[in-house]
């Protein structure tokens, strides 16, 4: 069988290829062997681009994998005396990056696997950029709220992912007030808490009252990990009863989950965060609040008591930077989600606190189900699944909206990787320097594609995502994990065996 091979073992070899990769296509540094995990034959090799996102800046230079951990990054200078002594895949112009790090996935697995699962998922996510997923503690089933449940979770994931993932548990009134349980939880390795503020629709994962929070995050505060909250409390309908609603119109949807719910949540929540202070009686813990829809009251609250010191941070999704809810189309229930997607000043208002770093990271909340609950054949918004799809498109999605808003590729690792792994305690991801994970995602910006059905799309169901039928800029080349190349974005797209991905535990 044809291989193309494009280590330079030798100069004369890098000068044919660096030939022939000017004269034909931006492809042709495409590499495909077979080994067991990666696409690549060697354990130690060197990626070279004019463009690599380093915490220092960007660089032109190159970056070298040793036994899948970063082992030197070196600047054009120092670059040229050494090229052509070593293995390497020059990039030339294409962004090398760190991996993102989705901190907010549900992969339905075990007990929704029709719905997505990990192998689906996670391939999905490989071919996406994304190194690492942490994954919901619901929407699968059980809801891993135990060592029990987590369990069963891990051992549906094992050897069966492309990407490295780790899990959420979640925080219900069953374990909330008693610490047992909760240490029992953290104990196996959930990196964290997840809970809701309102019904979850999901229903052995029951909603917390402000005491089951106030009550996790003081056992959280002993093992210094954060507590996810969904901010969303149920207050009066602005529909009145017996009124003439649409339910096909996108606005009656929205009107059900107006902001002033996001609000009260955080309201609520300020009697916790202020524990979390320095010196206060949960000093150690976190809050993060995931996917902000509101960028008023909500997010001035939060601002607030970030000013103040308490340990707490921010994730809004693509969808929100992306979609506005006047653009939504009359029975596109593709576009469900909550909290729900707000008007285009409010997604102005979320784009410009993104840039100001008053909101910290990005997250898919990718949330997929069957087509059969999600496109309904009569449009009706208020029965529809909530929930959007989108795990394969995030860093085309946030490179392509956030273009008109200046966004830099430093920006980019810094809401895709740096924050996440450092919300998630991964010490050993998110940033390409030394010691790190060889976790690194290699994509084009300026290439442009078509998501449609001649677009190879990984997701289990691609016809529910809320991005079908979208031109975005920003194709994934390469994707790394610890060293392993788990997809070759060429033509077809390639990815690497089942089971390249690892399973994070905290400890
Ligand atoms: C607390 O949780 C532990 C471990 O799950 C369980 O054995 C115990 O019965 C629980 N205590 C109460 C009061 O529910
Ligand atoms: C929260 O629910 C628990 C029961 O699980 C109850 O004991 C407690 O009083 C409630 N707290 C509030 C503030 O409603
Ligand atoms: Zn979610």
């Amino acid at each position: 069988m044809e291989r193309t091979l494009q280590w330079r073992f030798i100069p004369l070899l890098a000068l044919i290829a660096c030939f022939l990769a000017v004269l034909f296509s931006p492809r042709s540094y495409q590499i495909t062997l077979d080994r067991k995990c990666g696409l690549l034959p060697h354990g130690h090799y060197w990626i070279s681009s004019k463009r690599i996102v380093t915490p220092e800046g960007l660089i032109s230079g190159a970056v070298e994998v040793k036994g899948g951990i970063i082992a030197s990054v070196v600047k054009e200078e120092n670059w040229n005396q050494r090229k052509s002594l070593v293995e390497v895949i020059d990039y030339g112009e294409a962004v090398i990056m760190p991996g993102l790090v989705d901190v907010h996935a549900h992969l339905d697995d075990p007990g929704k696997t029709e719905w997505e699962g990990f192998p689906t998922g996670t391939k999905a996510a490989a071919a996406g950029g994304i190194t690492t997923l942490i994954d919901m503690p619901l929407n699968s089933f059980p809801s891993t709220v135990s060592p029990e449940t987590l369990k069963l979770k891990v051992e549906a994931a094992r050897k069966r992912i492309h990407v490295d993932v780790g899990f959420w548990g979640g925080l219900v009134p069953d374990n909330a007030l008693n610490s047992t349980a909760l240490e029992s939880l953290l104990d196996a390795g959930v990196l964290g808490l997840k809970s809701f503020m309102c019904p979850s629709g999901i229903n052995d994962f029951p909603m917390t009252n402000i005491s089951h929070i106030k009550k996790g995050v003081s056992v959280l505060a002993k093992y210094r990990r954060p507590l996810l909250v969904h901010a969303e409390i149920e207050q009066e309908s602005e529909i009145e009863d017996g009124s003439d609603i649409d339910p096909r119109s996108y606005l009656t949807y929205l009107k059900t989950r107006p902001a002033s719910w996001e609000e009260a949540a955080i309201r609520e929540l300020l009697s916790v965060t202020e524990d979390t202070r320095i010196g206060g009686p949960a000093e150690g813990a976190h809050v993060h609040i995931v996917h902000l829809s509101d960028a008023e009251s909500s997010l001035a609250l939060l601002k607030e008591a970030k000013d103040r010191g308490d340990s707490v941070s921010i994730e809004t999704c693509p969808h929100y930077l992306a979609f506005a809810s006047e653009e939504i189309p009359e029975g596109d229930t593709r576009f469900k989600c909550a909290p729900p997607i707000r008007d285009s000043a409010n997604r102005d208002k979320l784009w410009k606190a993104l840039l100001d770093g008053d909101i910290d990271m990005l997250s898919s909340d990718h949330s997929p189900t069957v087509p059969e609950l999600k496109l309904l054949a009569d449009g009706n918004f208020l029965k529809a699944w909530g929930g959007i799809s989108s795990l394969q498109f995030v860093l085309p999605v946030t490179w392509s909206y956030g273009r008109m808003h200046g966004v830099t590729f430093e920006q980019m690792a810094s809401w895709w990787s740096e924050r996440p792994s450092q919300l998630a305690g991964l010490r050993h991801k998110g940033e390409i320097s030394v010691g790190k994970h060889a976790d690194i995602v290699v994509w084009e910006p300026e290439v442009e594609f078509d998501i449609d059905d001649d677009h190879p799309v990984y997701l289990k169901h691609p016809s529910i995502s809320a991005y079908m039928g979208r031109r975005l800029s920003g194709k994934v080349v390469s994707t790394f994990v610890r060293g392993n190349l788990v997809y070759d974005g060429g033509e077809e797209g390639k990815h690497s065996s089942d089971g390249c991905g690892s399973l994070i535990f905290a400890n």
